[in-house]
């Protein structure tokens, strides 16, 4: 009998056509375990700035397939640089979006990780805690220890056996998370 995989959806926080921290979604997708399916989320950049009147009125096509995409996961993975000292905005925006309607918001008890990295000797952290904060406060249950935040400084990020091995073990935890009862 085979089983279903368990979908974690990616959220990409670099827009940028080369971007460090998209291949590094790509390369734990590439190399999900077994039974882990690994999906970027395509379309951030499609968003608009989040707008209650918008959303309550129309809500726009992308924000939409997002909600969908994200209530069908098992689980969020933020993978973002940082941007003056938090979260770059397209990253930002997907949580507003993501979080209503209030009380029925896609992220609602959504297990979640982050990790990222940049070209500091703090690899994004501080984005990466504000993630953690936000996706928190949207809703999402942030799972222990699924948070790594990569300097990039004088390492190739995404050939190092250990730093992939790292950031597995953020997608590992995320796949075997059980929620305990309330
Ligand atoms: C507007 C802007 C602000 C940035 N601010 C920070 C920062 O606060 N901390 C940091 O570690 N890197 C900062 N950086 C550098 C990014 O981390 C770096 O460009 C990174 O490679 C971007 O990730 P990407 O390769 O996935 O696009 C900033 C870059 C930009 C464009």
């Amino acid at each position: 009998m085979t089983q279903t995989p368990t979908r974690i959806v990616a959220l990409v926080g670099s827009l940028r056509a080369d971007s460090l921290n998209r291949r590094i979604a790509e390369a734990l997708r590439d190399q999900a375990p077994e039974g882990v399916v690994v999906e970027i989320a395509s379309g951030l950049a499609d968003l608009p700035f989040y707008n209650e009147d918008v959303d309550a009125t129309q809500t726009p096509a992308a924000a939409a397939a997002l909600r969908e995409l994200v209530a069908g996961a098992d689980a969020v993975l933020a993978v973002t640089p940082e941007y003056n000292g938090t979260m770059p905005a397209v990253l930002n925006n997907a949580i507003d979006w993501l979080s209503r309607p209030y009380g029925a918001a896609a992220l609602s008890g959504k297990p979640f990780g982050v990790v990222g990295a940049t070209p500091t000797p703090y690899g994004g952290k501080w984005a990466h805690e504000d993630a953690v904060r936000s996706f928190g406060v949207a809703g999402a249950v942030v799972v222990d220890g699924a948070v790594h935040s990569q300097s990039a400084i004088d390492v190739n990020v995404l050939e190092d056996a250990d730093i992939l091995g790292r950031l597995q073990a953020v997608v590992e935890s995320l796949a075997a998370f059980q929620p305990t009862a309330a």
